[in-house]
């Protein structure tokens, strides 16, 4: 079995979508759901579906290594940041070569970055008048949204689009390709 912990900071759709997808999967499991914030919806999620959870906390995160031991602990392969703003400090980027992903709602390297996410990058795409966006699944390194890319795919824009109906073709995106590229990167 190959151990997932999928790292999450809010409404966790995709978390959903990706849990979805490996439920009852042969060969690969999610063991465990981290986010830094007590009261993510993902945590309710990670309840109703009876998987592992851990919060974590800023200072432990960067100044300790608690957090290596505890995905060491749950034998964790893999790990998928989905929607989680942290950037990830070097001891798990070293810990974990290319095996950590991350998706970003829009088409790398335009719109990404410290502070670039979620209707942020949105708007952005709007105000830059963009007539696609997209989404990109990278691997992660110790800059924001940096790692080589893995998956990209484009949606066409026009005058009518509004950030939120960006930010509805952009997540549609997501759900239907972010657990098909993980299954891939896993079993290639
Ligand atoms: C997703 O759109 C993801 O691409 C974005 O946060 C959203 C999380 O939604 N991530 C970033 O912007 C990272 N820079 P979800 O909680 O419903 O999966």
């Amino acid at each position: 079995m190959k151990r997932i912990a999928i790292f999450a900071s809010g409404r966790g759709s995709n978390a959903k979508k990706i849990i979805d997808h490996f439920e009852s999967h042969p060969t690969v499991e999610i063991s465990l759901i981290v986010s830094n914030k007590s009261k993510a919806a993902v945590l309710s999620l990670a309840d109703d579906r009876q998987i592992p959870k851990l919060v974590i906390e800023r200072q432990q995160f960067y100044q300790t290594k608690v957090y290596l031991a505890d995905l060491q602990n749950y034998k964790i392969d893999f790990i998928v940041l989905a929607g989680f703003l942290w950037l990830i400090p070097s001891y798990l980027v070293d810990h974990f070569p290319n095996k950590i992903v991350n998706i970003h709602p829009a088409l790398l390297p335009k719109f990404g970055g410290k502070g670039m996410y979620g209707s942020k990058v949105h708007q952005a795409v709007w105000e830059a008048q963009e007539k696609e966006s997209g989404i990109t699944i990278h691997y992660v390194n110790e800059e924001y949204d940096e790692g080589a890319i893995v998956f990209q795919t484009k949606c066409t824009l026009d005058e009518t689009d509004t950030p939120d109906s960006i930010a509805k073709k952009v997540l549609q995106l997501e759900h239907r390709y972010f657990p098909k590229v993980i299954e891939e990167i896993l079993l290639k």
